[in-house]
C-alpha cells in the first residue's frame, strides 16, 4: 500500500517547470520539494516513510522508486544545460537533481525548523547549482574517484587595476627595484604575470625564482633567469672571483635588451648567495634601463629573517619602491567567485568566503572548488588541499605525496625512477593529477604543483617513512636511478645530513595560519589590511605620472619616514 501510495504521489506530483534557464528550473524544483515537505500531511508522511525504510526493505524500495520517478522527471533540465554547454559534459543530471533537494530533506529530518526558513539552504543550493563548472564536475563524480572541479583558476584577473597602473608607471623610470609583497596566495605572481603580459614588446623579461628548501644551489633565481650565463652544468656561481662574477651577471642583464624587466619570484626563500647578488645588482644597475620586480611573502618574514634585513636595507634606496598587496575586499571576492562559478554567487556564499578565505584569492579558489563536495568547509588551506587530494585515486594521492618531496617542480624521469608505480599506472595517475588541478606541466619533461601551498600542504603531511621512500638513491649509486637534479633551480634536492648521509629533513613551509603569528607587523584584523603610508615621494609630492586617482599610494624608500620596527611597507589596496 505504501509503495502504491508513494508511486502515485510521485507520478501525480506537479510536472517539471521549464523556466528557460537551468537556475530557474532548479529553483522551481527546490520550491516544489519545499512545498511538498512543508505540507502538514505530506511532510509527516515522508518522515514516517523514511523512518520505516531504515528497517523495512519493501518500504525502502518503494521510497527509492518514488524518488527515481521524480528525479527522472527533472533530470532533462540538467541534460539540456549540458547540451547547451552551461554545464560540463560529465555532469550527472540525476545527482545534481538529488543534491538540490538534499538540504531540504536534511532540515526536515534533523530540525523542526519550518522549511520556509530553509531559504538559507536554498540559496546555498542556488550557489552550488549555479556554479556550473564546479558543481557540475562535482556532482558528476559523487562516489567516484574523480570528484573535483577541474578549473579553479580564472583566466581574467580580478581587480588590481591600481596596482598594475603603479607598476606601469615605474617603467621606464628611476626605480630599479620594486618589491611586491603580501601574504602567501594573495596574488603577487598573478599581478606580476599581468604586468609582464602588458609590458609585451616594450621590454625583455627575464624570470627566475628562489628555492623553498635549504638547498645548495647558489644564485638559483639568477641561474634560472640567465641560463646562457650560468650554463647547463652550472654549479651555482659564474666562475672567477666573486666581484668579477657579479659584474658579468650585471652585464648579462643589461645586455638582454634595451629595457629589461628581471622578475625574481619568492624572495622570502632567497639564500645568502642570492641576497648578496641582488644587493650588488641593485647598486650596479643604478643607471641601467632595468627594473627588477621581486615578489616576497610578507607572512614568511620574521623580524630577524635575513631577507627582512635585506628588504630593509634595499628599501632605504631612492631606487626602490614597495608595493604591498592587500587581500581582496568583499566585492573582489564576489567578483572572483562569480568568475569561478560562472554565475552570481549567493550573498551568504560570499559572506562565508570572506570569513574563511579572508580575501586571499588562493584560499577563495580552493574553498570554491571544495565547497560542493565537503559536508563542512575545511578551515585551513591544508585541509582543503588534503581533502581534494583524498578524492583522487589512491595512486594519484600516493604519487602527489611522493612528488612533494622533490619540490614545487618534479621531473618526469624522477617520478619514473622512484618505481612507485608501473609505467602505465604512473601515466594515468599523472593525468589525473593534472586534470584535477593538482599538478601542471612544466615544460616538456616535468610537472609542477599548481600552487606552492598545495605542495607545502602535501609535504607537511608526509610521514617520515614516506619522505624516505620518496628519496632516490644518491647520484651515481645506480645507473638506472635518476639523480635529484642539481641544476634546475625549481628542482630541489633533499640535502643530506653531514653526519649520517641520510636525507636531512627538509624545512617544511609553515602553514598560512602558523606563519601569520610570525609576522613582524600587527595582524589583528581579519579584514583586508591597509598598511599606513607615511609619505608620497613622487616629484611634486603627488602621485606618479599615469597613476589614476584612487590608485594605491606608492612610496619611494627615499622618502622621509618615521622610524619603524619592521621594514617599511608601501601600501596598495584593491579588489
Ligand atoms: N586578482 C586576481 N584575480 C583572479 N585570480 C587571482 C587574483 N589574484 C590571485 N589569483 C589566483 O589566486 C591564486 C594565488 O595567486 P598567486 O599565485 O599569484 O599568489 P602569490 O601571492 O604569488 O602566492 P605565493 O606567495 O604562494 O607565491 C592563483 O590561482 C591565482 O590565479
Ligand atoms: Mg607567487
Amino acid at each position: 500500500m505504501v509503495a502504491d501510495l508513494l508511486a502515485s504521489m510521485a507520478e501525480e506530483s506537479v510536472p517539471r517547470t521549464e523556466t528557460g534557464t537551468l537556475l530557474g528550473d532548479l529553483r522551481a524544483n527546490a520550491r516544489l520539494v519545499r512545498e511538498t515537505l512543508s505540507d502538514p500531511r505530506q511532510g509527516r508522511l515522508f518522515k514516517a516513510v523514511i523512518a520505516a525504510s531504515t528497517w523495512d526493505t519493501r518500504t525502502a524500495e518503494a521510497l527509492h522508486r518514488s524518488y527515481e520517478i521524480r528525479v527522472a522527471e527533472w533530470s532533462p533540465c540538467v541534460t539540456r544545460a549540458v547540451e547547451q554547454g552551461e554545464l560540463p559534459p560529465d555532469t550527472d543530471p540525476a545527482e545534481l537533481i538529488r543534491a538540490v533537494s538534499a538540504p531540504l530533506y536534511y532540515r526536515l529530518l534533523t530540525t523542526s525548523a519550518p522549511l520556509d526558513e530553509a531559504a538559507h539552504g536554498l540559496s546555498r543550493v542556488r550557489s552550488g547549482a549555479g556554479g556550473g563548472k564546479v558543481a557540475g564536475a562535482w556532482f558528476a563524480d559523487v562516489g567516484d574517484t574523480h570528484p573535483m572541479a577541474r578549473r579553479v583558476s580564472v583566466p581574467e584577473m580580478v581587480g588590481r587595476r591600481a596596482e598594475l597602473a603603479v607598476l606601469d608607471a615605474l617603467l621606464p623610470g628611476d626605480t630599479r627595484l620594486v618589491l611586491v609583497d603580501g601574504d602567501a596566495g594573495v596574488g603577487k605572481t598573478r599581478l606580476v604575470q599581468a604586468f609582464v603580459a602588458r609590458v609585451g614588446g616594450r621590454a625583455t623579461v627575464l624570470r627566475g625564482g628562489c628555492l623553498q628548501f635549504e638547498a645548495d644551489i647558489p644564485y638559483a633565481p639568477f641561474a634560472e633567469a640567465l641560463p646562457d650565463l650560468f650554463g647547463e652544468e652550472a654549479t651555482g656561481a659564474p666562475t672567477g672571483d666573486r666581484v668579477a662574477a657579479y659584474r658579468r651577471v650585471a652585464e648579462a642583464v643589461t645586455r638582454a635588451g634595451d629595457l629589461v624587466v628581471l622578475v625574481l619570484e619568492d624572495l622570502h626563500w632567497a639564500d645568502a648567495s642570492t641576497r648578496d647578488l641582488l644587493r650588488h645588482l641593485h647598486r650596479a644597475l643604478a643607471d641601467a634601463d632595468v627594473l627588477i620586480v621581486a615578489t616576497c611573502r610578507s607572512d614568511e618574514l620574521t623580524a630577524d629573517h635575513p631577507v627582512a634585513t635585506l628588504v630593509t636595507e634595499l628599501a632605504r634606496s631612492p631606487r626602490t619602491e614597495r608595493l604591498h598587496l592587500d587581500p581582496l575586499d568583499r566585492p573582489g571576492v564576489a567578483a572572483l567567485a562569480r568568475a569561478v562559478l560562472d554565475a552570481e554567487p549567493a550573498p551568504d556564499l560570499v559572506d562565508q568566503l570572506v570569513a574563511r578565505a579572508e580575501g586571499n584569492p588562493f584560499f577563495t579558489e580552493e574553498l570554491l572548488a571544495a565547497w560542493p563536495g565537503s559536508g563542512d568547509v575545511p578551515r585551513t588551506v591544508r585541509d582543503i588541499v588534503l581533502t581534494r587530494l583524498a578524492r583522487l585515486s589512491k595512486n594519484a594521492q600516493h604519487l602527489a605525496r611522493l612528488a612533494s618531496v622533490a619540490g614545487r617542480t618534479v621531473p618526469h624521469d624522477l617520478l619514473q625512477g622512484l618505481g612507485a608505480l608501473p609505467e602505465d599506472e604512473l601515466g594515468t595517475a599523472l593525468r589525473e593529477l593534472v586534470d584535477h588541478g593538482q599538478l601542471t606541466t612544466a615544460g616538456s619533461d616535468a610537472y609542477a604543483f599548481r600552487h606552492a601551498l598545495i605542495h607545502e600542504s602535501l609535504y607537511r603531511d608526509l610521514l617520515p617513512g614516506e619522505r624516505r621512500a620518496a628519496t632516490p638513491a644518491s647520484p651515481g649509486t645506480s645507473p638506472t636511478t635518476p639523480s635529484w637534479p642539481d641544476r634546475d633551480p625549481r628542482r630541489v634536492p633533499p640535502p643530506s645530513s653531514p653526519t649520517t648521509g641520510t636525507p636531512r629533513a627538509t624545512r617544511p613551509a609553515r602553514s598560512p595560519r602558523r606563519s601569520r603569528r610570525l609576522r613582524p607587523r600587527s595582524t589583528g584584523s581579519r579584514r583586508p589590511r591597509r598598511t599606513p603610508t607615511t609619505s608620497v615621494p613622487w616629484a611634486g609630492g603627488g602621485r606618479p605620472p599615469n597613476v589614476p586617482r584612487g590608485s594605491p599610494t606608492t612610496r619611494s624608500s627615499s622618502a622621509p619616514r618615521r622610524p619603524r620596527a619592521s621594514p617599511a611597507t608601501t601600501s596598495a589596496r584593491s579588489s
